[in-house]
C-alpha cells in the first residue's frame, strides 16, 4: 500500500490483545509513540511495564499520566538508559538480567537530527538508532528466551521501531570498497546529515533481518514495524516543509502506537518481518534491502557491529543465535 493512501485512508485497529501477567519494556516510552504503546499495554493489563528513558523526570511524568488516565497504578516503572553511551546501555541490560521474567519489548527510542554529534566514537544518529538499540537487543534476548523456558505458554516478542523512511536513504553514501560502513558514516566531513535519519532506519532494518535470521523465532519472534507519519516529538529539529506535511497527512500519535501494540502481538508468523499499518508487509521493505547489493551490505555491516560489540561486551555476539 502506498505512502499517502496508508496516511489517509488506513487506521491501524485499536489493539485488544491481552499483557495479562506480562512482563513488557518500552524505551523512548516518556513521549510520542512509546508513551501511548505503553498506555496500551497498562491498559491491557500488564503486570509490569519498564519505561526505559534517558530523562527519569519525564518518565516519572509519563508514569503519572499513564496512572491518570488508565486507572492502574504500581504498574509502570521509570528505568534510566541514555542509548548514546555504552556505559548506560551495559547497565540498563545488566538490570534486565535481573528480573524474572520479560514478555515483550518494543525498541523505540530514537531521534531525528541534522546536527553532527559523536557519541561513542560514531555519529550520534548512527550509535543510538542502530549501535546502542542492537547492543540493548542483544543484551536482553537472554532475558526474553528464559521466559519462553519458564513459561512455555508465553512466546516472547521482541519489536524494533522502523520507518518506511528507510526507502529514502541514500545508497550511495556505502562507499564500495570499504567495510567500516558505519565508521565512515560517521566522517564529519562527508555526513549527509539531511538524510542522516533515513540512513539510521535503513540500517536497523538491515541488521534487524540479519538478527532475526539468527534467532529462532520458535523462541523470541523478532519483528519491525513502521508506524506510518505520526505526530510526536520527532523531527522538532526538521524544517517548515516536514512541519506542514505533518499537519496534512499525519496520524495521531495513539493511532500511530497502535502499530507498536501489534509488533509485539505476533505469533511465529511475524519473525523476521516488516509490518506496515499493523500488518505484516515485507513487500514494502525498499528495493535496496530485497536487493543483491543490498544483502551484501547487511553482511558487512553485521560484522562491523560484531566487532564493535564484542569491543564494549566481549561475548555479546554469542547472544544472537
Ligand atoms: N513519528 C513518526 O512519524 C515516526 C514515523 C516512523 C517511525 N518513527 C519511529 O518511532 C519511534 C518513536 O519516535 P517518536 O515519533 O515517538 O519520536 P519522539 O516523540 O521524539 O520520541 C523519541 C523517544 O526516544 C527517546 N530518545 C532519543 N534519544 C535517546 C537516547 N539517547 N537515549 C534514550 N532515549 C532516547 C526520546 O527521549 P527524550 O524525550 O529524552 O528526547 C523519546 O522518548 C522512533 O524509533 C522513530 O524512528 C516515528
Amino acid at each position: 500500500m502506498g505512502f499517502f493512501y496508508s496516511q489517509f485512508f488506513v487506521r491501524p485497529t485499536y489493539p485488544t490483545r491481552s499483557f495479562q501477567g506480562e512482563t513488557v519494556l518500552v524505551t523512548g516510552a516518556n513521549v510520542g509513540l512509546g508513551l501511548e504503546a505503553a498506555r496500551h499495554i497498562v491498559r491491557l493489563g500488564a503486570s509490569r511495564v519498564i519505561l526505559g528513558v534517558r530523562n527519569v523526570e519525564a518518565g516519572e511524568a509519563a508514569k503519572m499520566e499513564i496512572e491518570t488516565s488508565t486507572g492502574r497504578s504500581g504498574v509502570c516503572e521509570v528505568w534510566k538508559v541514555d542509548l548514546a553511551s555504552y556505559t548506560s546501555v551495559l547497565a540498563f541490560g545488566d538490570r534486565i538480567a535481573q528480573i524474572p521474567r520479560l514478555d515483550a519489548v518494543i525498541l523505540n527510542a530514537a531521534l531525528a537530527t541534522r546536527t553532527f554529534e559523536f557519541a561513542e566514537g560514531y555519529e550520534r544518529t548512527i550509535t543510538v538508532n542502530v549501535i546502542n538499540t542492537l547492543l540493548l537487543a542483544l543484551l536482553i534476548l537472554p532475558s526474553l528466551k528464559a521466559t519462553r523456558q519458564k513459561v512455555p505458554s508465553v512466546h516472547p516478542c521482541l519489536t524494533f521501531v522502523v520507518s518506511e523512511v528507510h526507502a529514502w536513504a541514500d545508497t550511495t553514501e556505502f562507499e564500495s570498497g570499504r567495510s567500516d560502513l558505519l565508521k565512515a558514516l560517521s566522517d564529519p566531513i562527508k555526513a549527509k546529515m539531511r538524510g542522516r535519519y533515513p540512513m539510521s532506519k535503513l540500517l536497523e532494518v538491515l541488521l534487524v533481518q540479519e538478527l532475526a535470521g539468527r534467532v529462532r523465532g520458535s523462541e523470541v519472534m523478532i519483528d519491525m514495524v513502521n508506524p506510518g507519519l505520526c505526530h510526536s516529538q520527532l523531527g522538532r529539529e526538521a524544517g517548515v516543509g516536514f512541519m506542514i506535511m505533518k499537519i496534512v497527512l499525519a496520524r495521531s500519535t495513539e493511532v500511530g502506537s497502535r502499530t507498536l501494540v501489534h509488533g509485539v502481538s505476533m505469533g511465529l508468523e511475524g519473525h523476521g518481518v516488516y509490518m506496515t499499518d499493523g500488518q505484516l508487509e515485507n513487500t514494502a521493505l525498499s528495493p535496496f534491502v530485497r536487493s543483491k547489493e543490498g544483502g551484501e551490505v547487511r553482511e558487512k555491516l553485521w560484522d562491523e557491529l560484531s566487532m564493535i560489540l564484542e569491543g564494549v561486551r566481549p561475548g555479546i555476539m554469542e547472544n544472537a543465535q
